[in-house]
């Protein structure tokens, strides 16, 4: 007979569809963000830009809330103490850089100069935040800083993911793709 035992070593189907989706728009819009003034104008970039920014916003909301409702796999056992720490450190940052980084964006272009239309992919128009010039120009700043810093994350994550799989060669990646179904046992 089969056990209603669901082993715990994966992440949950609901945790690998938001790490992917999130991960893909995130990655979408720093290549956007950074390389905008070299991309094609009839691509309207920056409308794209905001748009999936927005998306990344809601959805990363919806994740937190949601994680702060499930407990991940823990972390292979063997692995020693700092790198549990780093590795949950990091984690952390992440999650509040995907949140920071488009509130950031919202509020820079809520009280820009000069002010641009706001929508959700030309479908219907997104509000603006009630922010001073003062802080919409704040936010321009941190917008820039903190998007290079989560890129600069992004890169050190893939690293640790890399690392794990190709070198430490435990499931560390593996846990995380969507690929392979759940297993039971
Ligand atoms: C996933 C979320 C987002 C990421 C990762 C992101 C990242 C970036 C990056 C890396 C840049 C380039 C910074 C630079 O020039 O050095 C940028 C620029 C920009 N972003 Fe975002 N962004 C996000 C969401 C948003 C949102 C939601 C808005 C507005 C609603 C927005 C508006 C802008 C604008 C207007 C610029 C151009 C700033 C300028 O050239 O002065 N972004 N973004
Ligand atoms: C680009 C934006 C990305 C962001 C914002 C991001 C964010 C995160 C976050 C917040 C977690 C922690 C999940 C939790 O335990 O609650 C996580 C886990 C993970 N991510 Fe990413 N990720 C990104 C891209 C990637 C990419 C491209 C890879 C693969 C090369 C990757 C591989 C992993 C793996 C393997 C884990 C599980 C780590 C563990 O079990 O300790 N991530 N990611």
């Amino acid at each position: 007979m089969r056990s209603a035992v669901v082993r715990t070593d994966r992440y949950s189907r609901g945790a690998i569809a938001f790490h992917w989706i999130i991960a893909v728009a995130i990655l979408l819009n720093l290549w956007l963000g950074i390389a905008h003034d070299s991309l094609p104008r009839d691509w309207r970039v920056m409308p794209v830009h905001k748009a999936v920014g927005i998306t990344v916003l809601m959805l990363s909301l919806a994740r937190l809330a949601w994680r702060l409702g499930h407990r991940p796999p823990p972390l292979p056992l063997a692995l020693p103490h700092w790198e549990k720490l780093t590795a949950k450190a990091a984690h952390w940052t992440l999650y509040a850089l995907t949140i920071v980084i488009p509130l950031t964006g919202w509020m820079m272009v809520s009280n820009g100069n000069p002010p641009r239309p706001l929508d959700w992919f030309g479908l219907f128009p997104i509000p603006y935040l009630p922010v001073s010039k003062a802080v919409s120009g704040v936010s321009h700043e941190a917008h820039e800083i903190l998007g290079w810093a989560l890129l600069v994350l992004v890169v050190l994550h893939i690293l640790a993911a890399l690392r794990h799989h190709l070198i430490l060669r435990d499931s560390t990646l593996v846990r995380m793709l969507p690929i392979l179904r759940a297993p039971t046992v």
